[in-house]
């Protein structure tokens, strides 16, 4: 029989510019969710991750806190591993982009790209500072997006349309770090013959596994057409680009290869050959949030395919995470960092781990509030789960001493196949959202049978009967503990130990909850789920709101304008014509105001502060080129300027001409 290889499972590289959001946790929580559940169903496993260490962010942000990207890079990666350990999220081998494996890699990936003619030279105007003096790759270039017209920064359409922009695309580019407007200049960069692989692709993505969003939306972006792909970047910290060491490769380049190459730091350490699982028909399966489904549906398997190499056999991408219905923001305060808000104050990484599983399916968007947390961790968790749990061990140990002797009804067994089944199936299909409720509802199950068998009185006149449903009790509270370590794996081996188990639940496979349990004496149980308190949760949430009212204080005080910006405004100075109350209001003023060119009109709310004829002949001043706006049925064209809630009108200091331009 021909073995299978082992199944790589990847997670999304951290970027090290930045500590650990429950943003981040919605690849890596259900990625360790999945490798657990294929380990309990007997498969091999190879788990890998690593820091993203390049690219312009971390550049922009070293330079601000005054240290290499370097530097930077080894506190955020020391930062992410251990987080991820407290997560449970437990990898294999976590490596570093920077490393050398990654950079002998990826220019071993390039050089193969250029001989087998995929990659070409072309000048480009990229933008340039004039002030800076210097070029302004990707994160130093802030601007409109050429796509949607929303403000967008470097390589990316974030706040818009989403869509990847190349260098010299971004429409009125300005400097980043000083704000100054950019030029464009002639450079020479390397491209990537993206657009010949569009049948590639096409056929590629019809067969890819993993979920639908991540196939779907890549189909939709070929078949809209491919450009080809700028793939170096005038900047020293990255990967060499070969044979040119004023360039670097574009960071989405060196970071996938760094899949591959964390794979090799991993193989070399267990004595295993990497090729065995990137070659051939391989069972590498990417975990990525839907951000950057556009880099690994076609990019990424575009430059594999390019340099020889296999491409993955699935991509699992995931919804995004919102905080009270709110795109993730840390400029905005809409942010849940990992340990700051939730490790640090005693929270349980099972609850938070519960939460992200289950809260909805995996491709859609996910909405943490503090307030369903706590409701479905309490609900669920503790109230399902934990009370089943604690009231059947509890009962046992009293009544029994411990496991009683009494085989298990063949119905209670057929039920946990039942739920093990829908479980197996819908890890298969990546429903993780569909395996944690199977789970829960076996779970309910139990609370349900010891709820209407109730031992407690059952004890009284039929001992043997009691303990017939205690056995059950006991077989469906060790099934749940093993079907719940993928979830849960902290409160699973709590529940495990207490069953008097001695093999570790990580190494037991998932049929053995299939098996009767022997009897055996126990100590006595404690619960495993505390409840969350409205008190605490209140308190979180309060933590919340006051994050965003500061940072909308911080964004209102800090949002600076360019003079560019400000040269748009068309100020002038005006002589009022006439002025008349506004038929039916109470507040407003008809202006009739020569602004030099023309006479405009212009409706303004100063009727309680003025009367009309003390108003004709003054000079104010006037913003002429405001969209035109409609107040109670007549047009203004323009606005006064007037200081303060009495509305004092803003008056040129020497007598100047009207239609004088402000500046
Ligand atoms: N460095 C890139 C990935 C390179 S992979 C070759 C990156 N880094 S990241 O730090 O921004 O994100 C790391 C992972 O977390 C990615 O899988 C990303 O999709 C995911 N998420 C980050 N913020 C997220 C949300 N708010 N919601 C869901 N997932 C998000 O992207
Ligand atoms: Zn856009």
């Amino acid at each position: 029989m021909m073995r299978k290889q082992p199944i790589l499972v990847t997670c999304g590289l951290p970027y090290t510019n930045g500590p650990c959001h429950i943003g981040h946790l919605r690849t890596y929580v259900p990625a360790d969710f999945y490798v657990r559940c294929l380990r309990h169903m007997g498969e091999e496993v190879v788990f890998i991750c690593g820091s993203d260490n390049h690219g312009t962010p971390i550049v922009v942000s070293a330079e601000e806190a005054k240290i290499s990207p370097r530097e930077m890079s080894e506190r955020y990666h020391a930062h992410f591993a251990e987080t991820f350990g407290r997560m449970m999220v437990q990898f294999d081998h976590f490596g570093m982009t920077d490393d050398p494996t990654n950079h002998a890699r990826t220019r071993k990936i390039v050089s193969r790209l250029i001989e087998n003619g995929h990659v070409y030279s072309r000048v480009i105007q990229q933008s340039y500072c004039p002030q800076c003096k210097r070029f302004l790759p990707d994160r130093y270039v802030e601007g409109l997006c050429p796509h949607c017209g929303t403000p967008a920064r470097g390589d990316e359409c974030d706040q818009g349309c989403g869509r990847h922009l190349e260098p010299g695309e971004i429409r009125e580019p300005v400097c980043m770090v000083c704000k100054t407007k950019a030029e464009l200049r002639d450079q020479e960069h390397y491209f990537f013959r993206l657009g010949e692989f569009k049948d590639f692709l096409l056929g590629y993505l019809e067969n890819l596994q993993g979920t639908l969003n991540a196939r779907n939306y890549a189909l939709g972006w070929v078949r809209e057409g491919l450009r080809d792909w700028c793939i170096t970047r005038t900047l020293d910290w990255g990967v060499k680009f070969p044979g040119r060491d004023d360039l670097v490769v574009y960071v989405w380049v060196d970071a996938p290869i760094g899949y591959i190459s964390f794979t090799e730091e991993w193989a070399n350490e267990a004595g295993k050959d990497w090729r065995d699982l990137w070659c051939g028909d391989n069972r590498v399966t990417h975990f990525i949030g839907g951000d950057i489904i556009y880099h690994h549906c076609i990019f990424w398997p575009a430059l594999l395919k390019g340099a020889g190499y296999g491409t993955p056999h699935a991509i699992v991408a995931s919804g995004m995470v919102k905080v009270d219905d709110h795109k993730f923001s840390k400029s905005r305060g809409y942010v849940v960092w990992t340990n700051e808000d939730y490790l640090d104050r005693g929270l349980p990484a099972d609850y938070l781990r519960y939460y992200l599983l289950s809260y909805t399916n995996h491709t859609k968007d996910l909405n943490f509030s503090w307030k369903v947390f706590s409701e479905r961790i309490n609900n669920e968790l503790v109230n399902t789960l934990g009370n089943f749990v604690y009231r059947s061990l509890y009962f046992a140990h009293r009544e029994f001493g411990g496991i009683p002797d009494i085989p298990v009804r063949p119905e209670v067994l057929a039920r946990i196949k039942e739920t093990i089944d829908s479980v197996t199936r819908a890890v298969n299909q990546y429903d993780f959202k569909v395996a944690v409720d199977e789970m829960m509802a076996l779970a309910a199950y139990g609370n349900n049978y010891i709820q209407t068998n109730a031992p407690w009185k059952l004890i009284k006149t039929d001992r043997d009967s009691a303990c017939q449903v205690i056995k059950d009790c006991i077989v469906l509270v060790n099934a749940l503990a093993l079907l719940f370590e993928p979830a849960i794996p902290q409160k699973s081996r709590e529940i495990w130990d207490m069953v008097g188990n001695t093999v570790p639940i990580e190494k037991t496979a998932l049929d053995s909850a299939l098996s009767d349990l022997p009897a055996r004496p126990l100590k006595a149980p404690h619960p495993v789920f505390q409840k969350l308190e409205d008190s605490f949760i209140r308190e979180m949430d309060d933590l919340l709101r006051k994050r965003v009212k500061e940072a909308g204080e911080r964004v209102r005080k800090t949002e600076t304008v360019s003079i560019e910006e400000f040269s748009r405004l068309d100020i002038r100075t005006g002589r009022i014509v006439s002025a008349e109350p506004v038929p039916k209001s109470r507040k407003l003023l008809a202006l009739q105001v020569d602004i030099g060119s023309e006479i405009r009109q212009v409706v303004a709310g100063i009727a309680p502060f003025y009367r009309p004829e003390d108003l004709v002949g003054k000079n104010v001043v006037i913003v002429a080129n405001l969209q035109p706006a409609r107040i109670f049925g007549i047009e203004s064209r323009g606005m006064i300027l007037a200081a303060g809630d009495s509305a004092s009108l803003l008056m040129p200091f020497k007598d100047v001409p009207p239609g004088t331009k402000i500046r």
